[in-house]
């Protein structure tokens, strides 16, 4: 609860802290004279492509999500979409027209903004900070327009570029598109405006549609291109990942679902540390996390720039090691001016000052990675913004320190139907003032402090590979801005030295497979001054001993095998007996845990698993909870039942429902099942996309009656799968309680499993 309490201030917190000094979008001029003839100065398109260009970064930026979750379960959903919704879009349009035509009249003076705009608003993709100065970023204060809802009904985008509602009526609406460099055919973009949706009642479903499916995490609503970086860091299941600033946790979702995808182990060996420096937005990428239900992620909240060295136990020697990553993830803070599609507030606030104040925290935070990263592993450093200075002056500054211990990977053939460009090679140097530098020489000393070296193109850019680089611009296939480089380290750095054996997964390209070692050189360690912590902190984690008293108990009940390491299960406070939540983590995070308790800012971590559930007739004090059971569901021998499709829609539409309207197998299994918590599990069978795959549901069988603890949103995707409308089946089954048509429904027959209504706010729960 106080994690919940937490996580809502800070939602809370962050809409105001973005709402107030925004302005309407009605007032967003999308014209910059400055950020034009900069851009234009700097040659990062040809001029012949400049028009293009400039006509469509002014334009909104269509909305993007990923369908995501098991394989089988991503089929079914991604054909669902399509049969459902997308199928009935440029057919319904005429339609919708004629269906809200008064609605359409009272709104034909205004101009809508996107759905875009609605939904990157309410997403929680990309969110850089725009236009802050190196200290105030690294405070990490929430500025960004997009974590914001903008009330923008009637609001009108000043160039008048979007559809005015008369438009929506009379045109076609545009089919989705799908993004074809996305694998499988998973990721779609959508281009229509608020008045199109409530205009047109398909659109108005397939909102609320992605709105239930990416609270149950089943598919990710982000902007295509911030898709991009955890597509390219080629994620294996065992491997160590870290995302240095990782809020609001778009990508960090993205990781954490690729270390899944490739591993039938509901817990494979790698994991993923998620870090930023704002507080508040470590708890806002809590709940973004907790969709997933992975019992291998941590979020931690540090300065990127001065992560501590951790350390690990190597499973195999038993000995402690200094923890070094296999994929480190650099989504440095930056100008923004990629998003500007998005966040059309940037083209009020842009200048060229910006870049050249983030120019050294991108650098830090850079170096600091690739510290931390082992010899042979991948970085990937990212940004949203166009300019030079933040993205190739960086990774060329870099390369050049590293001293041949990195290079940049050539990624052409990846991704190959991802149109980009190649990184700059050449460039020049703005400052606020409007001077221009094309080499340091030409600064003059009063402005050396603060425009730097590492800042300018070096004559060995072709040397360093630098075209190597990708940059994504917006009107090559309608998308954002973006900047990727893809590094890996093939020895330790110049600065490192070599000290302790580098553990085999992370000895992986041909290049590093040498006895190579490293450890951090303590000289260049971060300082470490002892860190003050801001914000929330919260309690370690404790986890069970071996000779826990409760494990027996659960253990027995739940018929746990004893293959299950029950000291992975951990609780959130030392004192009292009788925890209200019991958590799981994977082995690796339990180890990461467990080392580094005293370096560590904790905000995050494990799946539940357990809650408390008492009752005199029951023999255990705890039942199994949703979120965890995937986790657990290999181990758990006991308490379990194989239901049928009729049972799962009885059980996701009714409370209590008694047994007699169960169907006559689950009936009598559960007959001969004394009272408590247990796991049903129904196979699903797709016949339009010829998959299998396994649902699961925690429930609780009662005295006469059974239910389910499954949170709302998972239910409505439970019940979609089944072919089930879930809004008029919810409905329905309301007005059934409420009329009890049922004639064996009675007060005196209506009992009270134990309902502590947890679930019901897991998706919030942190
Ligand atoms: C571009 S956003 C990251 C977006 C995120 N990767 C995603 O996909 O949702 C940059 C983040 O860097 C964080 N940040 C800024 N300075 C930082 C620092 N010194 N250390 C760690 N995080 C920092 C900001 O709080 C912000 O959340």
């Amino acid at each position: 609860m106080k994690e919940q309490r937490r996580a809502k201030k800070a939602q809370i917190d962050a809409k105001y802290a973005t709402e107030r000094p925004q302005k309407p979008y009605k007032d967003t001029v999308r014209e910059n004279a400055v950020f034009e003839n900069y851009y234009k100065q700097q040659g990062i398109v040809g001029t012949d492509e400049w028009e293009d260009f400039l006509a469509c970064v002014r334009e909104p930026l269509p909305a993007a999500f990923r369908v995501t979750g098991s394989k089988s379960q991503a089929e079914q959903l991604l054909h669902l979409i399509q049969n459902n919704f997308f199928s009935q879009l440029n057919t319904t349009t005429s339609k919708g027209e004629e269906d809200t035509k008064e609605l359409a009249t009272e709104e034909t003076s205004t101009t809508s903004v996107s759905l875009s705009q609605t939904l990157q608003n309410t997403d929680l993709a990309d969110v850089k900070e725009v236009g802050v100065s190196e200290a105030s970023e690294s405070n990490g204060s929430v500025t960004a327009a997009s974590d914001a809802i903008p009330d923008t009904d009637g609001a009108a985008a000043a160039n008048g570029s979007t559809a005015a509602a008369g438009d929506t009526k009379s045109s076609e609406l545009k089919p989705p598109t799908c993004l074809k460099w996305y694998p499988d055919g998973l990721a779609w973009q959508l281009e229509y405006s608020r008045v199109s949706i409530r205009q047109n009642n398909t659109l108005k479903k397939l909102h609320s549609f992605l709105v239930s499916e990416s609270e149950s995490g089943n598919i990710s609503r982000q902007e295509a291109v911030s898709m991009i970086p955890p597509l390219l860091m080629d994620i294996k299941s065992h491997h160590k990942i870290l995302d240095m600033c990782a809020a609001l946790g778009s990508k960090t979702a993205q990781i954490i679902e690729y270390l899944h995808a490739d591993s039938a182990d509901p817990m494979p060996e790698g994991f993923v540390i998620g870090n930023d420096v704002d507080n508040k937005r470590c708890y806002l990428m809590v709940h973004q996390i907790k969709r997933l239900q992975s019992p291998n992620f941590m979020i931690v909240n540090h300065d990127a720039t001065r992560l501590p060295s951790l350390t690990y136990t190597n499973e195999k020697t038993g000995s402690t090691e200094p923890l070094l990553f296999d994929r480190v993830l650099c989504d440095v803070p930056c100008s923004g001016d990629g998003t500007l599609r998005k966040n059309p507030e940037v083209w009020r606030t842009w200048g060229p000052g910006h870049a050249i104040n983030l120019h050294s925290v991108q650098n830090r935070v850079l170096s600091r990675g690739l510290e931390l990263l082992a010899v042979g592993g991948r970085l990937v450093y990212s940004t949203c913004s166009f300019n030079p200075i933040e993205n190739e002056a960086v990774i060329a500054n870099m390369i050049k320190k590293c001293e041949g211990a990195i290079h940049l990977v050539d990624c052409s053939q990846q991704l190959p139907d991802l149109k980009r460009a190649s990184g700059m090679k050449s460039w020049k140097v703005q400052t606020k003032n409007g001077d221009w530098f094309s080499s340091f020489e030409e600064v003059p000393e009063n402005k050396r402090s603060w425009v730097r070296p590492s800042m300018f193109p070096t004559d060995d850019m072709e040397s360093l590979n630098i075209h190597r680089c990708m940059r994504i611009v917006p009107h090559h296939q309608n998308t954002g801005g973006f900047f990727i480089a893809v590094l890996e380290k093939t020895s330790h750095l110049p600065w490192q030295s070599p000290k302790v054996e580098v553990s085999e997964s992370s000895t992986e390209s041909a290049q590093a497979d040498q006895p190579g070692s490293t450890t951090v050189d303590k000289a260049k360690e971060p300082p470490t001054k002892k860190v003050k912590y801001a914000g929330f902190r919260e309690d370690p984690f404790f986890y069970f001993e071996a000779d826990n008293s409760q494990w027996p108990s659960i253990k027995e009940f739940y018929k746990f095998e004893d293959s299950f390491d029950h000291t992975q299960l951990m609780v959130r406070s030392k004192e009292g007996e009788k925890k209200r939540n019991i958590y799981v983590s994977s082995k690796s995070i339990k180890n990461v845990a467990k080392n580094n308790e005293s370096k560590i800012k904790y905000i995050n971590t494990g799946v539940k698993v357990l809650a408390r559930s008492e009752h005199e007739m029951c023999k255990c004090s705890y039942r199994l909870v949703q979120d965890g059971i995937s986790s657990v569901d290999q181990f758990v021998h006991g308490r379990r039942m194989n239901i049928e499709k009729a049972d799962v829609i009885e059980l996701l539409t009714q409370e209590n429902p008694f047994f007699s309207r169960l169907t006559p197998n689950t009936q009598s299994n559960m007959l001969k099942m004394d009272m408590g918590g247990l796991v049903m599990r129904y196979l699903h069978n797709d016949s339009n996309t010829g998959t299998e795959s396994p649902i699961l549901m925690t429930g609780w069988r009662g005295k006469t009656s059974c239910r389910v603890y499954v949170p709302k949103f998972e239910r409505h995707h439970i019940l979609r799968l089944c072919g089930v409308d879930p809004d008029k089946a919810l409905i329905d089954a309301e007005w059934a309680i409420k009329g009890k048509t049922g004639p064996e429904i009675t007060a005196a027959d209506v009992e009270d499993p134990p309902k502590d209504g947890v679930e019901e706010i897991t998706a919030a729960d942190s």
